[in-house]
This record gives structure tokens, C-alpha cells and sequence, in this order.
């Protein structure tokens, strides 16, 4: 059974991930997509949010599993088995930063896990999580950004009545 992971901090998720994780969930048996419950960072959602919004936004599709993790993600992948990343490319700039990461993955997991990469749609090149927000934080439209629901609870953690 062929399994990959899609790691990430969905916060919130996008009609860009969305897209990968359709995509991602056509090519392998089993995707888990995993959120990155990040210290460092002060997100807008909680990772149980994201968790329970990425199980809303994907459950039509029965071979995607949500789940989440800290630390390092060689290690959870080590943990779960789990061999491949998957990742989506909007443009150059994610190039350089994935493939750093990607290659440091590769060789501090022993070649253990490699990354695989899916180009955004081009429909979805522009969407990013923090544009999304800064968007939704002056009370402008994001529908064509993430699913309704998704668009409601964000306004709602900004204090806009939509
Ligand atoms: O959605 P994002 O924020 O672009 O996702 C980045 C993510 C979660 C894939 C990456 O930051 C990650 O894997 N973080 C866990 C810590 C780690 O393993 N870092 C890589 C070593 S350089």
C-alpha cells in the first residue's frame, strides 16, 4: 500500500491545499495530511480547529486521514512509517525553500523519506494562508480563497459579521 504524508500548518486550510490533497489522494492508497502543531508561531486556529476543519473539508474523500504533530517531521514519519511528503509548488520562490527542505529531510532521515511535489493549480497559484487571512482581517472576500465554512469561522475569529 503506497502511503504519503502531507505536512503543513493549514492555518486556515485553502482551496490550494485542498487541490493538493485531492490530487495527492489519487496517486497514493492512503494520505494522512498532517498538521504541524508549531511553538514558535501563534496561529489563528488551534490545532484541534485545523484538525477538525481539514476533517470537514476533506470528508467526501475516504483514503485522506487528518492528523498532527510536533517536532521534527522526520521523526513522526519515522514513527508512522511513513516514507513520502507530499508538497505543492506555487512558484520559484516555494522551489527554493521546499527543495532546501526536501534535501534535508532526505538526508537527515537516512534517505528514509523523500519529498514529492505537485504544482498548484493554476487557479490557486496566488491563494496563501496568510493572504487569506490579512484579506479576512479588513473584512474583504475570500470565497473564491476557502470553502464557506471555513470563510465563516475565520471572519468570526476576526470579529467580522458576515
Ligand atoms: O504549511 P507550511 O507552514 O509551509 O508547512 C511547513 C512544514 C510544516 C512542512 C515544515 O515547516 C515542517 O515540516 N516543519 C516541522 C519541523 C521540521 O521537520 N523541519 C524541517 C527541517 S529543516
Amino acid at each position: 500500500m503506497k502511503r504519503a504524508v502531507y505536512p503543513g500548518s493549514f492555518d486556515p486550510v485553502t482551496y490550494g491545499h485542498l487541490d493538493i490533497i485531492r490530487r495527492a489522494a489519487d496517486i497514493f492508497d492512503e494520505l494522512i495530511v498532517s498538521v504541524l502543531n508549531n511553538k514558535a508561531k501563534t496561529p489563528l486556529f488551534s490545532v484541534e480547529e485545523r484538525v477538525k476543519i481539514l476533517e470537514e473539508a476533506t470528508k467526501d474523500l475516504p483514503n485522506v486521514k487528518i492528523d498532527s504533530f510536533s517536532g521534527l517531521l522526520i521523526d513522526y514519519a519515522h514513527e508512522k512509517d511513513l516514507h513520502v511528503a507530499v508538497r505543492g509548488l506555487r512558484a520559484i520562490t516555494d522551489f527554493e525553500y521546499e527543495l532546501q527542505i526536501a534535501q534535508t529531510n532526505r538526508k537527515f532521515s537516512k534517505e528514509e523519506l523523500d519529498t514529492v511535489f505537485l504544482t498548484t493549480s493554476l487557479e490557486y497559484a496566488y491563494l496563501s494562508s496568510s493572504t487569506v487571512k490579512e484579506i479576512a482581517s479588513f473584512g474583504g472576500d475570500i470565497s473564491q480563497c476557502v470553502p464557506e465554512f471555513v470563510a465563516e469561522m475565520i471572519y468570526k475569529k476576526y470579529g467580522i459579521a458576515k
